[in-house]
């Protein structure tokens, strides 16, 4: 299976897999919990999906030369260390899975296909004011939608809309970092930075510190 493992400072790495057949001994070091979680999905496409970010996260661990401590999904469908140490964010989509880790900061993590549809769904996700400044192009509407996902990956919790409560700041299509906040909510103005990266037909994006 192909990696890219990126080491983005001493206390954070993220790892991209491109998802392939994988042995089912490759899953040797996941938890007795993950593997029974593992076992209770029936869609193939659905398993190797979730099995390949569990090697992401791995992979990126590795990196970092942190044993893997497992991890279980909480209340609201976020992964947290079973060990109660460093954070985690995954995202899988048809082909690919990739996962963040860092040792003290809550993270984000998306990847998204850039398809043009996604232009017919903007007023079901963008306020007024950032379906004023984007163009009307797939690759920034897929970052736009791609940075809210992380911001929302790594606040974590449920009950958040996209359109109404992550407001994100004017960025252009060659944008590396793109800014957001949470607002109208408990975790009110809380700012967010995300990093983009816009691949062939991917964005990849990630929040940073
Ligand atoms: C939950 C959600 C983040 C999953 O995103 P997705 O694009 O379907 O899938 P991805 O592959 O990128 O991410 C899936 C991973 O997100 C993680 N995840 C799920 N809920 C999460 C949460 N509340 N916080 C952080 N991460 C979460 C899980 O690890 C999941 O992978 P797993 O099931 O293998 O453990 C997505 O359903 C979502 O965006 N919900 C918000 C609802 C919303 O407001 N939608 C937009 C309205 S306009």
């Amino acid at each position: 299976m192909q990696t890219k493992i990126e080491k983005i400072d001493s206390s954070s790495a993220f790892a991209i897999k491109i998802i392939e057949s994988y042995d089912i001994h490759d899953l040797d070091f996941l938890s007795f919990r993950e593997k029974l979680a593992y076992a209770n999905i029936s869609h193939l496409e659905k398993r190797q999906e979730w099995a390949s970010s569990r090697l992401a996260i791995a992979a990126a661990l590795k990196e970092l030369q942190i044993p893997y401590p497992g991890f279980f999904k909480d209340e609201h469908g976020k992964s947290q260390s079973m060990s109660g140490n460093g954070f985690v964010s995954l995202t899988h989509t048809q082909g690919f899975a990739a996962a963040i880790y860092h040792r003290e900061i809550p993270v984000g993590i998306d990847m998204d296909f850039i398809r043009e549809k996604i232009l017919r769904i903007g007023f079901r996700f963008l306020d007024e004011s950032e379906l004023s400044f984007l163009e009307k192009d797939p690759i920034h509407y897929t970052m736009a939608w791609s940075a809210k996902e992380s911001i929302f990956k790594c606040q974590g919790k449920k009950g958040i809309s996209f359109r109404d409560n992550i407001l994100l700041e004017p960025f252009d299509l060659n944008a590396k970092v793109i800014k957001g906040k949470i607002r109208g909510t408990d975790f009110a103005d809380h700012h967010y930075q995300v990093r983009s990266i816009v691949e062939n037909n991917t964005v990849l994006t990630y929040t940073i510190w």
